[in-house]
């Protein structure tokens, strides 16, 4: 597509999100962005600090709005697309933790399948690309000797946030082939860098070593995940978008495989705590996948794309973010969360 003038992003006050606005304003001011969030738990305003929400422009000129509401509200979109007149939608808004899909799927049915649904359709009617952010998760697990993933592997999500993604990933191919929508998918892996909520593995590590808590470590800890900074996941995104072809899967993984109970001792050390003290082995999560390893190379082949953090060193700033940032952490660790910990916490080690 042609480079956006006026994007809509949703789900932008959120982990990856806010760092996609932040990644826009850095390197793409021009681009003139509406955020519809609906500020659920894992939504938060001071993520986006330092940008204007108000759409009066930054000192690189960046235009910035801030809208809530609900991707599943079919008037408010209709709206929002007659107003602003978007070149392209990059959809973030999900409920986002497999643990809480466990605990009840309703609202991921909801948001993740019936609100993407929404999008699929308004982006439709107004002939506007569509970025749907989707998840390494759709495949399923892997074993310790199989190949990576490509974006033609088949989808066999077992676990019910997957499955709400596998959803809208077949819904939006669906509408491509059947009504022409233009959409590109993007799949990555799993995602580390500033400001994500301490609920997954590495903030929630991070913040209990730094409370003298240990880190939780579900069974065995050798289940394996693919790290990938969340600015190489964004400037994929933005790739995707800007360069993809309509109706195409494109996979980004960090390349970083690394077992959990590996990481939890990386972390230790970082944080200059005894592994013995800083790692609990806690009851295993059901239906836990063992592995996820992405083949990017498509998205090296056709949009250049290859990640360019190195794990060692996104570690480190990573602890050093949250070391920095403890107020923005401790608010959240000291409100509604702090009950879900209790009792997922709670459960797991009774
Ligand atoms: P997050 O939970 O941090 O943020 C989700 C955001 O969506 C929040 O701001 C929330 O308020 C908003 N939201 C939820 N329901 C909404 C609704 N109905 N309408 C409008 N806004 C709504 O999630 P994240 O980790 O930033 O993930 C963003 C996207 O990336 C998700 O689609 C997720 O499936 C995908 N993804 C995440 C990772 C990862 O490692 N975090 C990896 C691959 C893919
Ligand atoms: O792979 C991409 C996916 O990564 C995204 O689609 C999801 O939105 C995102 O939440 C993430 O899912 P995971 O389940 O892989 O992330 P989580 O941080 O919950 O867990 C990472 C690994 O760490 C996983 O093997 C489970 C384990 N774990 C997690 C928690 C929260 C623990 O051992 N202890 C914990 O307390």
């Amino acid at each position: 597509m042609a480079l956006p003038r006026t994007l809509l992003i949703t789900g932008g006050a959120g982990f990856i999100g806010s760092n996609f606005v932040h990644f826009l304003s850095h390197f793409h001011p021009e681009v003139q962005v509406v955020n519809l969030d609906k500020l659920t738990y894992a939504g938060n305003l001071k993520n986006l600090e330092g940008i204007p929400l108000d759409g009066s422009p930054t000192p690189a000129g960046f235009r910035h709005t801030f809208v809530h509401g609900d991707i599943q509200d079919r008037r408010l979109l209709a709206e929002l697309f007659v107003r602003y007149r978007f070149d392209g939608v990059v959809n973030f808004a999900a409920e986002s933790h497999v643990d809480r899909s466990l605990q009840g799927a309703d609202e991921f049915i909801r948001t993740n399948v019936l609100g993407a649904h929404e999008l699929m359709r308004v982006c439709l009617e107004h002939r506007c690309r569509l970025l749907q952010v989707s998840t390494d998760e759709v495949y399923g697990q892997l074993m310790p000797d199989e190949p990576p993933f490509t974006e033609e592997s088949p989808l066999r999500p077992r676990n019910p946030y997957a499955a709400t993604k596998a959803a809208a990933d077949l819904m939006a191919l669906s509408y491509f082939e059947s009504f022409g929508l233009d959409v590109v998918i993007t799949r990555s892996s799993n995602n580390y860098g500033p400001r994500q909520f301490p609920e997954k593995f590495l903030p929630l590590a991070i913040t209990n070593l730094l409370e003298g808590r240990a880190i939780p470590v579900y069974g065995t800890g050798e289940n394996v995940r693919e790290w990938l900074h969340v600015e190489d996941n964004c400037r994929g995104i933005w790739m995707a978008l800007t360069r993809g072809r309509s109706g195409e899967v494109y996979n980004l993984g960090g390349r970083d495989e690394v077992q959990n109970i590996e990481m939890a001792r990386r972390l230790c050390e970082l944080l200059g705590v005894d592994p013995e003290q800083g790692i609990r082995f806690v009851r295993d999560r059901p239906g836990h996948d063992l592995r996820y390893a992405l083949d990017s190379s498509k998205a090296k082949r056709e949009l250049g794309w290859e990640p360019q953090w190195e794990l060692s060193r996104g570690l480190e700033e990573l602890v050093r973010w949250y070391r920095e940032n403890e107020e923005w952490w401790q608010e959240i660790r000291s409100g509604e969360y702090r009950k879900y910990y209790e009792r997922h916490y709670g459960e797991k080690i009774d």
